[in-house]
């Protein structure tokens, strides 16, 4: 099925990566187009950082080199994602203006001379940036290489929030609006704790470095205020752009799940998600990190293809360690973002930087050029994406969803306690992985998506109550949907004030219990002993070695009730095995009758305790999970909701290593395991190689076959 969008999107599945041709000579600039065209690179993102090449001096553009190179383009038949350039400010506006340049939290104003460093709130910035993007846009309007507009670049990857007097000032303005009076401000934020209580919204500073920990509810405003500063920015380029050409799609590069950009928000203002994304090869969930992003990015426009605008075709630089990418993963993790939904695969970047702070990252083209054990790769890719046109504009299919709220995933970042969680969005994101591991699709939503399509709906670690949601969720479970709720939940309100009564809120009466008490069990480092000197000694350590803590020593298991789950358990593998806990429990108390004890702790302070419940209501059910279950326990959950939602289980008996995704009409099946995998029962055409398939295929390690049925 293809969208119908106001703006024409390119019809060819994009390929290429960032090009920089203005820090390179001639020569090489003919090499490149060259190298492009024996790739298959298709659309190159053109001048993000070619501000002071673009304007050499306050007003004085100079457009004639970029011309040039874009009708280079033009006549070898490549299309440009054309950027406004406002990613890096000259050195004339930082000694123009000073203020121009953005403060750190301790006051320090940051020099020139990296990027990205202009103030959000800079009335300079602002208006050189927009005069810059409609300089451009009234400038190769019509340039038939022109496809796309690519809008500054990641913002807030290094300057997202700016201490300075204009944006204490912008920052005061905003409370004001969103509070009026200060004494609604002061019950928000509960400055009645430590003596923070304001009397005037002038009083009011940006959280700059403090004795200690800051007021919380005062950073998270701070935090939306400085994406509203940014989100600003953005749309007022986009709009400058959009006066000379409607016709063509608007973006800016997001960064995946960063929270400081509620991306979910920002989507609405482009007219096609694009995402950077760089997971790290060196570890073995990388390859679902992929299809976690892909999802997250599919789901901000309800399914509407996005492009993967950056990634590295080998490694990066800017990790401690920069692990190399195997051979092969660069073009099976391109075609698996394909299978969840992108439409174009651009690199960071086309050609290898020479020098500077970049030098050591991959590109397209290495140092080596034709030399490196990548290019033929590259090349590959290229030509794979051509064979894979139909994929274009068609959608994913999903019957599950997974809340991923951008305020709860912030919130639970900024608080202080109740624990750190390994990543943010850690458990939508280990749902999501519960999911992917079973070959099952699902879109990562937000709440005030449309919740009536999906027979699972799966809600974790979103501490913000929201009535609203509670209620569209109770009345999804009513006409049959199956969810699941886990901890934490609805612990604080969007203000961040803790939810009184027992946690849970205004879903505590579809889940029919709240949880009275939160509980972390010690991680197990803390068995070893006293302060790392070994383990107490049951005659001099007298009284400590008798000591206990909590859930270090015991198995942390649950006890199955409920026979369903019982039987998924068992359903999983030969023997049964175990369901366990991280590090996470919490104590309920149970409201209704109709709520069932599904499972329990088995040991520890929490012995015998609720660990899972489930409760009947209308057509569906609700169940609560009281802690962070292993994936053991996800698998065997999600195998019980899937069978009462119906949720279709296609290919969860492939070889192990083996991702199944249908899009639009394509069967994608990716190997990422390191051995070669059989599959068995696949007949119709591999779209890849163009080959017919009778049954057998060979997939090869991190490989991949594409099936169409004819
Ligand atoms: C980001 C930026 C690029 C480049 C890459 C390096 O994604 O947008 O300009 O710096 O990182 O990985
Ligand atoms: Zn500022």
């Amino acid at each position: 099925m293809r969208e119908k969008s106001p703006v024409k999107m390119p019809d060819f599945v994009a390929y290429g990566g960032d090009w920089n041709p203005d820090q390179w000579p001639e020569e090489t600039v003919r090499e490149d187009i060259e190298l492009m065209q024996e790739a298959g690179v298709n659309l190159v993102s053109l001048a993000i950082f070619s501000w002071a090449k673009l304007e050499p001096s306050p007003g004085q553009y100079d457009f004639g080199w970029l011309r040039q190179i874009m009708d280079q383009c033009a006549e070898a038949g490549i299309f440009v994602d054309l950027a406004t350039g406002t990613a890096s400010p000259p050195v004339w506006m930082a000694r123009q203006d000073p203020n121009s340049l953005p403060v750190n939290s301790s006051g320090v104003r940051m020099e020139f001379g990296s990027r990205q460093q202009y103030c959000p709130s800079s009335p300079t910035y602002r208006k050189h940036a927009r005069a810059l993007a409609s300089a451009l846009a009234r400038e190769f309007q019509d340039h038939p290489a022109l496809a796309m507009w690519h809008v500054n670049n990641e913002y807030a990857c290094h300057t997202f929030t700016c201490h300075c007097s204009a944006c204490t000032t912008q920052f005061q303005e905003w409370l004001r609006a969103r509070y009026r009076d200060i004494d609604a401000l002061n019950r928000a934020w509960n400055t009645y704790f430590w003596a923070q209580i304001y009397s005037d919204f002038s009083q009011i500073h940006t959280p700059k470095d403090a004795p200690t920990l800051r007021n919380p509810a005062q950073m998270l405003d701070y935090w939306r205020f400085s994406d509203e500063q940014l989100l600003s920015l953005y749309r007022a380029e986009a709009d400058a752009v959009r006066e000379y050409t409607a016709h063509l799609p608007v973006t800016t590069n997001f960064m995946g799940d960063f929270l400081p950009l509620n991306y979910r928000e920002w989507a609405r203002y482009v007219d096609v998600v694009s995402d950077d994304c760089y997971p790290e090869p060196s570890r073995a969930d990388s390859a679902h990190e992929v299809a976690f992003r892909a999802d997250l990015m599919r789901s901000f426009k309800q399914g509407q293809p996005f492009i993967l605008m950056e990634q590295t075709t080998g490694m990066v630089q800017w990790r401690a360690q920069n692990a190399m990418k195997r051979p092969g993963q660069f073009r099976l993790w391109s075609l698996a973002c394909v299978a969840h939904g992108a439409d174009g695969i651009l690199q960071f970047q086309w050609r290898q930087s020479p020098g500077g702070a970049e030098m050591f990252h991959s590109a397209m083209v290495d140092h080596s050029k034709r030399l490196s054990r990548r290019w033929p790769e590259v090349v590959q890719l290229g030509a794979d994406l051509q064979n894979l046109r139909e994929v274009l504009g068609s959608r994913v299919e999903t019957e599950v969803a997974v809340v991923a709220d951008w305020d709860s995933a912030r919130a639970l970042h900024l608080s202080e306690g109740p624990t750190q969680f390994p990543a943010v969005f850690d458990g939508p994101r280990q749902w999501h992985r519960t999911l992917w591991e079973a070959n099952i699709p699902c879109d990562l939503i937000g709440v005030e998506d449309d919740l009536d399509r999906y027979r699972v709906i799966i809600v974790s670690q979103m501490v913000i109550d929201y009535p609203d949601f509670a209620s569209r969720l109770t009345a999804a479970v009513k006409a049959g949907a199956q969810v699941v709720v886990t901890a934490p939940t609805a612990v604080m309100d969007p203000t961040m004030r803790a939810v009184l009564d027992g946690y849970l809120g205004s879903l505590s009466p579809l889940l029919g219990v709240r949880v009275t008490d939160l509980n972390l069990l010690a991680p197990q480092e803390a068995e070893s002993g006293v302060e790392g000197r070994g383990r107490p000694h049951p005659v001099t350590d007298r009284i400590s070695s008798a000591v206990g803590v909590p859930g270090a020593s015991d198995t942390r298991a649950v006890e199955v009730e409920n026979l369903a789950l019982r039987r998924a358990l068992e359903g999983l593998c030969d023997p049964t095995p175990a369901i366990h806990t991280g590090l996470w429990g919490e104590l309920l108390k149970i409201d209704s009758d109709e709520v069932e004890v599904a499972a329990t702790f088995a040991d520890g302070d929490l012995a015998g305790e609720p660990a899972i419940t489930r409760h009947q209501v209308g057509q569906g059910q609700a169940w609560y999970v009281a802690t962070d279950l292993d994936s053991v326990g996800r698998a065997a959950l999600l195998r019980v909701l899937a069978a009462s939602g119906r949720v279709s289980m296609r290919a969860n008996d492939l070889p192990a290593g083996v991702e199944y995704v249908r899009r639009g009409e394509l069967d994608f099946y990716l190997n990422h395991g390191d051995k070669a995998v059989e599959l068995a029962g696949i007949t119709g055409v591999d779209r890849l190689t163009g080959q017919a398939l009778t049954g057998h295929v060979v997939l090869g390690p991190r490989s991949a076959v594409v099936v169409a049925d004819k």
